[in-house]
């Protein structure tokens, strides 16, 4: 007798449960889109300890008859799909036929269930993939499908499950950007009881977006109108096809470090996917440092045929049929408008700008130093950091150096010191011998935002901002260790609007906030009222700074420890804090400034990473003028 047998459908399920149920939120995406190709319009979630007690997804779609409620069970049972030719084309976000097995076969599902044409509606309990009841009830039209005990049946699986918050992330995460996709329909999600997020209908996505992420985001954002481009096909008798592509993507400014904030929707799908990534990328080259990243919401529609879903289970990356042309129309897309709607220069000399984002500014100091150069006068070419200008391009005829104190004749022949080994443009970050910043000697500030310094050892330029920066960092982690962050209190409290996921993040580390100095309260539906805040961070920045600690929460769901945490909070105060760019200081404050620098533990970088001064060493001077 042979050996090879055919797998019981109980054990193929199992099998296929593995890909398609990765986790609670992959439970979630499957009924979600359910839902929605069952054309719903109200769609309602709820969620019991992160997924793991209970998943219930409730919505007005278009129900099954009680027949297809017992089939819909059965693997590769689908409304969606006919024959082999209708997988060329699919226009609904399910066609496997696999998620609703798959799920059932590691959970206890219940299935209530009534389709218009039937008058009384069906209900179906089924526990590790066997139907226990079947029965008739008295309900409205519609489906809701609860999914309990996740993984009861599986030890394995249920050992990987992260935990709740983060799992609750990931399903709020999911829900508010489908919502995103439909801003026409009512989404809500439940989390034991507590609203997360219920979004009514809206005309438009620009309104769906303030509703989910609120105003503020919105700002930094900047809408794609929709664009479309046809494509010719090479045969005569192939129409053409035509792609279009709408949404929001962030100013350059808004620089996030990881891709969570990309979320991509092909035809109403979200997905992962890398082309699309890498145009998006490309469209913001050269406006933004290269391990940055942009928020986006990008919609691309296209003919069904022109993309292959059936890539992978889980429906979450797609193949396209013309790779390159997709990528340079994304690309190009996103670039046009990214020109289009250049920022107003935020820059009055003299005066940090309205922009709390100390780097913007520079762009304004690049413009005008390019002024009359070849460059398009619509590419806002900021190359933001490291700013290493070539020696020749220091504008020392500025009269913001203060020449009141004459600079001291270094003699010719004095103690040269070692060359830092292979770097002939001169300006090298400085990391040996950052004491010595204690000895610099302030000649005065060059556009107001770098401190030019003498020393014996050279020429030195410190970068105002990342320098308080690093100061104010140890400063903040000292008090937070101590316990004793200097707090102050606000007259009114701060009132700020979270999203769901920010919500989540923030039950999180509510205690860690307290113990950085913020003094924060729930207040109503996904609002805090923050009443005390560390005296370092100015009002005007108290939003920013929360959210921005929210976010590095999020960032590091997978593994957060409290003393990154706590870096990080120092990180995002310090860098609120600091003084901007553009700031006059007079002679003491730079003094004051290059003391305490010298006196950190670390003075050669800021917290992100970015170098604090560069230096010029008297043996490079010498040399380009051939003095030696
Ligand atoms: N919320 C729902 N409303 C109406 N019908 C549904 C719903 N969820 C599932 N179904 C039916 O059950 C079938 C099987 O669902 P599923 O296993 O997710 O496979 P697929 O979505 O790939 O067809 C669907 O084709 C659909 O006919
Ligand atoms: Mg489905």
């Amino acid at each position: 007798m042979g050996r090879i047998r055919v797998l019981s459908d109980h054990v193929a399920n199992k099998i296929a449960a593995g890909e398609v149920v990765e986790r609670p939120a992959s439970v979630v995406k499957e009924l979600l889109e359910n839902s929605l190709d069952a054309g719903a319009t109200n769609i309602r979630v709820e969620i019991e300890n992160g997924g793991r007690r209970l998943i219930r997804v409730a919505d007005d779609g278009c129900g099954m008859l009680r027949d297809d409620a017992l089939l819909a069970f059965e693997r590769h049972a689908t409304s969606k799909l006919h024959d082999v030719k209708d997988l060329l084309s699919i226009a609904t976000l399910g066609f496997r036929g696999e998620a609703l097995p798959s799920i059932a076969s590691v959970s206890r599902v219940l299935l209530e269930t009534r389709s218009p044409d039937e008058q009384t509606g069906t209900r179906v309990e089924i526990a590790g993939g066997r139907i226990l009841t079947c029965d008739e009830i008295a309900r409205d039209v519609g489906t809701a499908i609860a999914v309990r005990d996740l993984f009861f049946n599986v030890p394995a699986r249920k050992k990987f499950l992260r935990s709740e918050q983060t799992e609750l992330a990931h399903i709020a995460s999911l829900v508010t950007h489908y919502s995103l996709a439909h801003p026409d329909k009512t989404f809500e999600l439940w989390n034991g009881g507590a609203n997360l997020l219920h979004a009514t209908p809206v005309e438009t996505l620009r309104e769906r977006v303030f509703q989910v992420f609120g105003g503020q985001l919105l700002e930094d954002l900047i809408e794609l109108q929709p664009q479309s481009r046809r494509l010719q096909m090479p045969e005569p008798d192939e129409p053409a096809r035509t792609y279009s592509v709408c949404g929001f993507v962030s100013r350059p400014q808004v620089q996030k470090n990881n891709r969570n904030s990309i979320f991509v929707f092909v035809n109403g799908r979200l997905i992962r996917d890398r082309l699309v990534l890498h145009a998006l990328s490309s469209a913001y080259h050269n406006l933004m440092p290269q391990a940055c990243y942009p928020f986006a919401l990008l919609f691309l529609d296209c003919d069904c045929e022109e993309v292959d879903v059936n890539v992978h289970p889980s429906k979450t990356e797609v193949r396209f049929r013309h790779q390159s042309w997709v990528h340079d129309f994304v690309r190009d897309a996103v670039r046009e408008q990214l020109m289009l709607s250049r920022p107003a220069p935020s820059f009055t000399p003299g005066m940090p700008g309205p922009n709390p984002l100390p780097y913007s500014d520079f762009s304004q100091i690049l413009q005008n130093e390019t002024a009359g150069a070849s460059l398009p006068a619509t590419v806002p070419e900021y190359t933001l950091l490291p700013p290493a200008p070539p020696p020749a391009r220091f504008d020392f005829g500025d009269a913001a150096i203060p020449l009141s104190e004459p600079v001291k004749e270094e003699p010719l022949r004095l103690r040269v010191p070692d060359t830092h080994g292979g770097f002939p443009d001169g300006a090298l970050p400085a990391s040996h011998d950052m004491t010595r910043i204690g000895e610099l000697r302030p000649l005065g500030q060059l556009h107001g935002s770098f401190i030019i310094a003498a020393g014996t050892d050279g020429l030195w330029i410190i970068d105002q901002h990342v320098a308080h920066e690093r100061i104010l960092f140890e400063q903040v982690l000292k008090q937070q260790a101590a316990g004793r962050v200097e707090v102050q209190h606000l007259l009114m409290p701060v009132i700020l609007q979270l999203t769901p996921e920010q919500q989540i993040e923030y039950a999180r580390i509510a205690d860690e906030l307290h113990n950085s100095g913020f003094e924060t309260e729930p207040f109503g539906n996904r609002t805090i009222a923050v009443k005390a805040a560390p005296a370092a961070v100015g009002q005007g920045d108290l939003e920013r700074v929360i959210l921005e600690i929210l976010e590095i929460a999020e960032n590091e769901l997978r593994s957060v420890s409290i003393s990154d945490l706590r870096r990080g909070i120092a990180a995002s105060i310090a860098c609120r804090a600091a003084i901007k760019i553009n700031t006059p200081l007079d002679q003491r404050k730079m003094e004051w400034m290059l003391r305490t620098l010298a006196a950190t533990d670390y003075p050669m970088a800021c917290p992100h990473g970015r170098p604090v001064a560069l230096q010029y060493s008297t043996r490079d001077i010498l040399k380009s003028f051939h003095r030696i």
